[in-house]
């Protein structure tokens, strides 16, 4: 399975923040937000993966994250003229894509759960079909919104629609068949003018391959589409590693768990950041791996 992060789009809801820079390079506490989505498909254990952005940001996240190898990953950058809608990622990412099957992640996207890397290799082993999550929130308006039967069986799709059938929003985070492709090149723009990513899980739902996990109680997504969504995200980021001694999206640990790093390159990449607690974090849980 490879990995797509979609790191486009113009940011409008954060204005003048965004103005000049992409969204998905902004800090949530200390680390710039497309790490915390990238370890989500770390976690997934996928290791081929491609970045996709405005023509005016791609350099940047290549300076971010070159071409991954410092975290046994392949990372590839493809541009996105325009942003057509987030299931335009799919035709962005055909050729990468291959003859695999490919989890899509938003890269504006902040997990947080116990247990989150097993519910995500799960995931990833769709061999045949689509997985998508769901997660109760009060607000269900404000995202895609699955309604599902007592079985767990996907009864219907809606974008935002201004009478949700359900609590549960959809995160942006979705494993496909390499089925996707032709599905997505077959959508048409909807009445904004976007390739929706709920039309494109329609279609699995209308040949019954579509199948909802749920992301429970005690489990975290957070939001980061507006300043209190950014503020509120660095807060519950800080919170929790400053309480757990332990750091939510350090890819370089995440790389080393994986194995896919060994102790001396870990060192290394933690030796870089020496003179910040992300760095010293590093080092830490290095010299605990004795
Ligand atoms: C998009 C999707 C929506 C999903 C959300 C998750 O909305 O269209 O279905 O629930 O991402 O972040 P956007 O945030 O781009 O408005």
């Amino acid at each position: 399975m490879k990995g797509i992060i979609l790191a486009g789009g113009n940011g409008t809801r954060l204005y003048p923040i965004t103005k000049s820079l992409s969204k998905q390079l902004l800090p949530i506490y200390d680390k710039p937000m497309i790490y915390y989505p990238l370890s989500t498909i770390m976690l997934a254990g996928i290791r081929e993966i491609l970045i996709i952005s405005n023509p005016e940001y791609i350099d940047m996240y290549k300076r971010l994250l070159n071409d991954g190898s410092h975290l046994g990953l392949k990372i590839d950058y493809e541009i996105q003229e325009k942003p057509r809608g987030l299931a335009d990622a799919l035709n962005v990412g055909e050729d990468f894509i291959g003859k695999d099957s490919v989890c899509l992640i938003l890269g504006d996207n902040v997990f947080y759960g116990q247990g989150f890397g097993p519910k995500l290799q799960k995931a990833s082993e769709v061999e045949r079909g689509a997985v998508i999550f769901g997660y109760y929130v009060t607000n269900p308006s404000e995202f895609g919104v699955v309604e599902f039967d007592e079985q767990g069986n996907v009864l219907s799709l809606e974008e935002k629609p201004s009478k949700p059938k359900s609590n549960y929003a959809i995160p942006g985070l979705y494993f496909y068949d390499n089925s996707v492709i032709e599905k997505a090149k077959n959508l048409k723009p909807s009445a904004r003018g976007e390739l929706e990513i709920t039309d494109l899980n329609r279609e699995y739902l209308k040949e019954q391959q579509l199948r909802i996990e749920l992301l429970g109680r005690g489990f975290a997504w957070l939001d980061t589409g507006t300043y209190d969504g950014l503020a509120n995200a660095a807060d519950f980021v800080r919170t929790i590693q400053k309480r757990t001694g332990l750091y939510i999206a350090c890819l370089e640990e995440i790389a080393y768990r994986n194995k896919w790093i060994t102790k001396e390159e870990l060192i290394k990449l933690g030796k870089e950041y020496e003179k910040t607690e992300y760095g010293q974090y590093i080092l830490r849980f290095a010299s605990d791996m004795n």
